[in-house]
């Protein structure tokens, strides 16, 4: 048996247990948490990864706990159980991350990117290109003076970034009816029908940001270049996706170290579209706000595995959701080779899963549907420490913490849409 102590004081701690599936066991190991004086404020279990149908792993929480008592308890549990560790909750409600509550919140860093205007990396195609580094800095500058709920500025593109878009275009319009999911191929021909989406000419940010905003909710947003994986998931909490508004270098159309104009448009734009994909989107978002740093990690796995790289069962079929797949000719076709490695949909797995960020991905994982990987999701982000609990309101795009009084009021329009759903149920029949 395995023993992990962390340092605790007097405080909110959680208490992670593995027991063997028997009669009794579980309660025989609660009975413990009242001998030692604790105070148990939750409980959830799922079967143990390390024993799978033979254990189980318990999440306990507890508050106002002494070393002492913590100490008696492990003593306690030890000969009943197969494994026990102890962690602290660092997150306290005057210890809150600061987050954004409202989709105004989102100036606050907008500007803070990683990489902005000249300052490419020495991987970068265009590095040695003055004329593409001021270009490519002119089109950040939108997005680095640009204020929450603005129009977003048109760019005139020149004839060689069309020519870019084009070839990007031609190539991948060829291999997404067969390769992509459902979902994707069906928004696709709407943005060909609503937007004008088509090889002679680049898709501009506001047009297609008020399509969207019909359809799902979603709305874009122009970056300067990359945000840290905590702002940039936080944005997505408010249905907003940051976007780069600048091309590749002309020198190598099909591969860019970086985001831009034609991995958005024709990579993740298509699904933001589709309102379950949105949903399961806006949710990698609230799972990020005020959650620790570690998790920050966590969840920006997780986003890699399916808004960049997700593939779906579709009828038996595997196919591609996933931006980094949909925009890459050549991800693509190694995605149709049996190189690639690919796992069932876990996400306790997935987050903790190492991953290249410029070479082909060696793994997938296989989700079953955006419905049941959102549900997944959920379940995961519930283990996420944090001290309150989050509602998005979309009638103020902002982030409610949930205390007694808006829970009555939740409950309270929860009851209309049950009368609602009834009244619409007695119709149908
Ligand atoms: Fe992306």
């Amino acid at each position: 048996m395995e023993t992990e102590l962390v340092h605790t004081s007097d405080n909110d701690i959680s208490i992670i247990f593995s027991l063997v599936d028997k009669k009794g066991a579980l309660l025989e190991a609660l009975q413990q948490f009242q001998i030692a004086d604790m105070n148990l404020t939750h409980i959830e279990s799922r079967p143990s990864n390390n024993n799978p149908g033979k254990e189980y792993d318990f999440y306990t929480s507890c508050s106002g706990c002494s070393q002492e008592k913590i100490d008696n308890l492990l003593e306690l549990l030890k000969p009943l159980v197969t494994s026990v560790s102890v962690e602290q909750n660092n997150t306290t409600k005057d210890e809150v991350i600061w987050f954004p509550h409202t989709i105004y919140d989102l100036d606050e860093f907008a500007t803070q990117v990683i990489d902005y205007g000249e300052d490419l990396g020495s991987d970068h195609p265009g590095v040695k290109d003055p004329v593409y580094c001021k270009r490519r800095k002119e089109i950040a500058n939108i997005a680095f003076n640009y204020k929450q709920g603005q129009p977003i500025p048109t760019v005139e593109y020149t004839t060689e970034e069309i020519q870019t878009w084009r070839l990007i275009f031609q190539g991948l319009t060829k291999l997404h009816p067969t390769n992509a999911c459902q979902q994707y191929n069906q928004s696709f021909l709407q943005l060909v029908k609503n937007c004008g989406f088509c090889e002679d000419s680049i898709p501009q940010l506001e047009t297609v940001s008020k399509y969207l905003k019909k359809c799902s909710g979603f709305q874009l947003r122009p970056a300067a270049g990359l945000w840290t994986s905590r702002d940039f998931l936080s944005a997505l909490a408010f249905r907003v996706f940051p976007c780069t508004q600048y091309i590749r270098h002309s020198s190598k159309p099909f591969y860019t170290p970086e985001p831009d104009v034609c991995h958005e448009m024709i990579g993740h734009v298509p699904l933001l579209a589709d309102p379950t994909f949105a949903s399961f989107s806006q949710e990698i978002g609230l799972a990020s706000l005020g959650a620790p740093d570690d998790y920050i990690k966590k969840l920006a796995t997780f986003y890699w595995f399916t808004m960049e790289f997700g593939v779906c069962n579709e009828n038996g079929e595997r196919k591609a959701y996933g931006a980094g797949l949909l925009g890459s000719v050549e991800e693509i076709q190694y995605f149709l080779t049996d190189k690639p490695t690919v796992l069932p949909f876990e996400p306790e797995k997935i987050v903790l899963q190492d991953y290249p960020m410029l070479e082909l991905q060696p793994l997938y994982f296989l989700a079953d549907s955006f419905a049941s990987a959102q549900e997944k999701l959920k379940s995961y982000a519930a283990t996420i420490p944090k001290p309150f609990v989050l509602r998005y309101n979309p009638y103020t795009q902002s982030v409610e913490e949930l205390d007694q009084l808006s829970v009555n009021k939740l409950a309270s329009d929860i009851q209309a849409d049950v009368e609602l759903l009834q009244k619409a149920v007695q119709k149908a029949i």
